[in-house]
């Protein structure tokens, strides 16, 4: 049996995390998957997680199982931090997810028990395993325009051009915030324009917001979210709590559906748990239950918010100095954009060759498709990447 299986291509950001490991040189610079790192190159545990997990260690008197949608109380403050009471709760299903990776995939499943033949358009680029999961549950596929390498910026009339043609009921995957890979964004004004387009030719938004708090705040990168979540009759939203608590492998999400009715709202709920059921059961239940303990109590929830904050600006930081060393080294403004994007992302517009030269001949790091995650630089890496983007594109 095992043998009629054949192999699968490696996730290109999972793989490259590899191939850097294996490389020996003691100057390599890793700035492939989306993990935050400090100026000291480490990935901590944020204090109000530390402090939440041990108060749940001391408090605790049970491992039984919670529910198939996971803890309500997790999704109501869930719901809270993304959504912050703009659509009333009897329009609102929920259910908890292994990170924000398996909301997508139950979002996905979901479109697909409701029309087989539902078409989902995502932004050209995206994060690779949105295409990845959509070709594995053999869904219908299209792209919009995103990116446009020459500005560094959003090619919004290609966007908008490309949303125009999508039909009634389609689906369309768009970021909250902080797009990954391009680190490009939509002005509000942007946004507003989009959804008007959306919601005249009744196309259904499906956003997933990996990043709320690392790009202009907690409540500016929920803006475009909660915009849709307001004004669409119906939407998808996939939230990951990996990034903003820094809990990666405790795996913890949530997948929210806006409905138009109540009536909607307890089939739709019906369907989430029984798709959470037939894929793993429970949802895990150790980083949920750390994220409603910190969103709940006053100190835990002012100390997140802190170091939140404290990593956010060091982003933002960390890019005003790559662009101004990168202005001083080729003496022109082409990456001035490093400075304007926002999150853990940016793409460079550089060809996979020159990616390739940079990995080779300087132990740079970064996604084929030029992507860098500016979280795994520091002070003293800066000048090291600039010069090297200097020297390869020479
Ligand atoms: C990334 O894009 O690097 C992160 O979202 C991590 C991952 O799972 O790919």
């Amino acid at each position: 049996m095992l043998n009629n299986l054949v192999e699968k291509p490696q996730d290109k950001i999972l793989a490259l995390m590899d191939t850097y490991k294996a490389d020996t040189r003691q100057s390599k610079i890793d700035l492939g998957v989306g993990v935050y790192k400090n100026a000291s190159g480490a990935t901590p545990i944020m204090l109000a997680v530390k402090a939440a997990e041990k108060l749940l260690w001391q408090n605790q008197e049970t491992k039984s199982y919670v529910g198939l949608a996971g803890d309500p109380a997790f999704s109501n403050c869930m719901i809270d931090l993304v959504l912050n009471g703009v659509v009333s709760q009897d329009k609102l299903a929920a259910v908890a997810t292994p990170g924000g990776t398996g909301a997508v995939r139950q979002a996905l499943e979901l479109i697909k028990m409701a029309g087989s033949d539902t078409t989902i358009w995502l932004s050209n680029p995206t994060w690779p395993n949105h295409l990845s999961i959509v070709k594995y549950l053999g869904m219908s596929l299209a792209e919009y325009r995103y990116f446009n390498s020459e500005t560094g910026g959003v090619d919004f009339n290609g966007l908008l051009d490309d949303i125009k043609k999508i039909p009634a009921g389609d689906v369309v995957l768009l970021h909250g915030c902080c797009h990954n890979p391009t680190g490009a964004n939509l002005t509000s004004e942007q946004e507003d324009q989009l959804i008007a387009v959306l919601s005249k030719n009744g196309v259904i938004p499906f956003v997933d917001i990996a990043y709320q708090g690392f790009g202009d705040g907690l409540e500016n990168d929920a803006r475009f979210t909660r915009k849709i979540a307001s004004q669409m009759p119906e939407c998808l939203i996939a939230a990951s709590c990996s990034k903003n608590f820094g809990i990666y492998r405790e795996r913890t999400g949530i997948l929210i559906a806006v409905t138009t009715n109540t009536q909607q709202r307890a089939l739709t709920q019906g369907n989430l748990a029984f798709l959470n059921r037939q894929n793993f059961s429970f949802p895990p239940d150790h980083g949920a239950r750390l994220v409603t303990m910190i969103l709940t109590d006053k100190a835990l929830h002012k100390s997140w918010i802190q170091e939140l904050e404290e990593t956010r600006l060091s982003m933002i930081n960390l890019r005003q100095q790559l662009a101004n060393e990168l202005r001083q080294k080729i003496g022109s403004d082409r990456f001035g954009f490093l400075a304007s994007h926002r999150g853990m992302f940016s793409k460079l517009g550089i060809s996979s060759d020159l990616v390739e030269k940079i990995r080779t001949d300087f132990g740079v790091y970064m996604v084929g498709d030029s992507r860098i995650n500016i979280a795994g630089l520091n002070l003293e890496t800066v000048p090291l990447l600039a010069n090297a983007i200097a020297q390869i594109i020479k």
